[in-house]
């Protein structure tokens, strides 16, 4: 029996794990992490993470040939293969900070991994790492040759959260990077065996070790530019009586273009974009292309202009201050069917309320208000590092209420925000929450998800990202 360790139980090695464990009945999968409470979720009922058909996998193989530890070692020396799927966020301090990432995280499980081995493994890279990590995990894995094969493979994770468990049972590619040696290539012929369990074979692409560690950074990339480019149309057909989405559709049309992803917003967040953008932009400018990098940093600085732009036309709109109005927050996770709130645009968004002076009173239906608490008090890029929790301050504390219902956020509001696409938030009656609202009641649509005429027959006034202004807006242009 092939038995597999996977370092790291969050949002990528559990999921991954739990299907590789459905598809291959004949696998031992361990996941393994160093978070107690973690491990302890995941042997419960309540998993640590909210992500649809999730719960099912995991209740099919759990206990058969699944299992969650925290007995990390034991599991790494037991294994055949080992993924490292822990989290490798942007460095805070040092050579690099503000871009590199930072692979404390990686290094040290590495550096487990080849303390505790007593046989030769395949350890592969799950997690999202700048090209050329797999030379020196290597030499980590190598520097005491106690006589052990090594060998690394590079099998970067596409899935998207909220449709984590459809991508992993109908993944639009695997893709595995190895060495090009005879051991580089048995070892990606045993990973491909575990992949084509389920995965048909055209759609498992073997390449180099630096294609397959590209591959991943370009791919998100891309994404992240697709949203970039057409919020920035956004600001335009603000600008010029257009309309994105009509835009975006006719585009779409054009079979190079494609329909999908085209969808304007507040911005984009999650874990991965930003973080994996910064460490092409630095890894471009370590190789002297300044030109490349400034390219792919444009990208992020489009997003922070769209989160700014959204929180400049609240409060132009209002009368230019919010200081003291209640102004509801509908979504606060990144995007809808998931509860992570990583790089969320919502924080920038509050935050600009917040030091605005606004009262806000949050909503979401997936994320707890300890995890908004958390997320309003950290630093840029604190996020991943969890020991740098900080308490937030007594002011902020005032100014944030979180509450469990979309009714109860809105009573008595000024405005309201959509910052996540939940599809219950088309379906709230908003008559009622008009009834409940100060006048004049405001609602800025950061997600294009309700009908906005419908709302401004009952009386709203309705920002719509990149949508034709009302009268009101034109009056109070927000500057960006
Ligand atoms: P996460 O933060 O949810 O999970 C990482 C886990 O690793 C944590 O539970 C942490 O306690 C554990 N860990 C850290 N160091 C450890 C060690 N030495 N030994 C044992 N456990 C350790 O991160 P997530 O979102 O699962 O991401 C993991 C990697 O996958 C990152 O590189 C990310 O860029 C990449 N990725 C993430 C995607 C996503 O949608 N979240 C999608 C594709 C790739």
């Amino acid at each position: 029996m092939v038995k597999i360790c996977c370092i790291g139980a969050g949002y990528v090695g559990g999921p991954t794990m739990a299907v590789i464990a459905l598809k291959c009945p004949k696998v031992q999968v361990v996941v393994v992490d160093i978070s107690t409470p973690r491990i302890t979720a995941w042997n419960s009922d309540q998993l640590p993470i909210y992500e649809p058909g999730l719960d099912d996998v995991v209740k099919q193989c759990k206990g058969k040939n699944l299992f969650f530890s925290t007995d990390v070692e034991k599991h790494v020396a037991e294994a055949d293969i080992v993924f490292v799927s822990v989290n490798t966020p942007t460095k805070t301090q040092g050579l690099g900070a503000g871009k590199a990432a930072d692979l404390t995280y990686w290094e040290s499980a590495a550096r487990m991994i080849a303390d505790v081995s007593k046989s030769d493994k395949i350890v592969v890279e799950k997690s999202t790492v700048p090209v050329k990590t797999a030379e020196a995990i290597e030499r980590i894995l190598t520097h005491n040759n106690k006589g052990i094969n090594f060998q690394i493979l590079s099998n970067p994770e596409f899935l998207a959260e909220g449709t984590a468990i459809k991508d992993l049972f109908n993944p639009d590619r695997v893709l595995i990077g190895g060495r090009e040696t005879s051991g580089g290539q048995k070892a990606i012929a045993a990973l491909r065996d575990v992949y084509a369990q389920w995965v048909p074979i055209d759609k498992i692409i073997c390449t180099n070790l630096w294609s397959a560690e590209l591959s991943k950074l370009a791919a998100n990339a891309f994404l992240a530019q697709r949203i970039s480019s057409v919020n920035a149309m956004s600001a335009l057909c603000e600008a010029t009586g257009a309309d994105v989405t009509q835009v975006s559709q006719a585009i779409g049309k054009d079979t190079r273009i494609g329909p999908k992803f085209l969808n304007a917003s507040v911005g984009f967040g999650g874990s991965c974009f930003q973080k994996d953008i910064l460490n092409l932009v630095y890894i471009c400018e370590c190789h002297g292309l300044a030109e490349v990098a400034n390219y792919w940093k444009q990208v992020i600085k489009i997003n922070d202009y769209q989160k700014t732009r959204f929180v400049n036309r609240i409060v132009s709109s209002m009368f230019n201050t919010v200081s003291g109005k209640k102004v509801a927050i509908l979504g606060f996770a990144f995007k809808k069917d998931t509860g992570d709130t990583r790089e969320t645009p919502a924080i920038d968004v509050c935050k600009g309320l917040i030091g605005d002076k606004a009262k806000i009173s949050i909503y979401d239906p997936q994320v707890q208000e300890e995890q908004i608490t958390r997320d309003l008090a950290l630093k840029k890029f604190d996020w991943d590092h969890p020991v740098h929790l900080q308490p937030m301050s007594p002011t902020s504390v005032k100014q944030v209420a979180c509450v469990w219902d979309a009714y109860e956020a809105t009573k008595g509001a000024h405005g309201i925000c959509i910052l996540t696409e939940w599809d219950e938030f088309k379906l709230l009656d908003y008559k009622r929450i008009f009834d409940g609202m100060e006048k004049p009641a405001f609602v800025f649509d950061g997600r294009n998800v309700v009908d906005a005429e419908k709302l401004r027959k009952i009386g709203f006034i309705v920002y719509a990202i990149g949508k034709p202004l009302d009268a009101w807006l034109k009056d109070m242009p927000a500057v960006a």
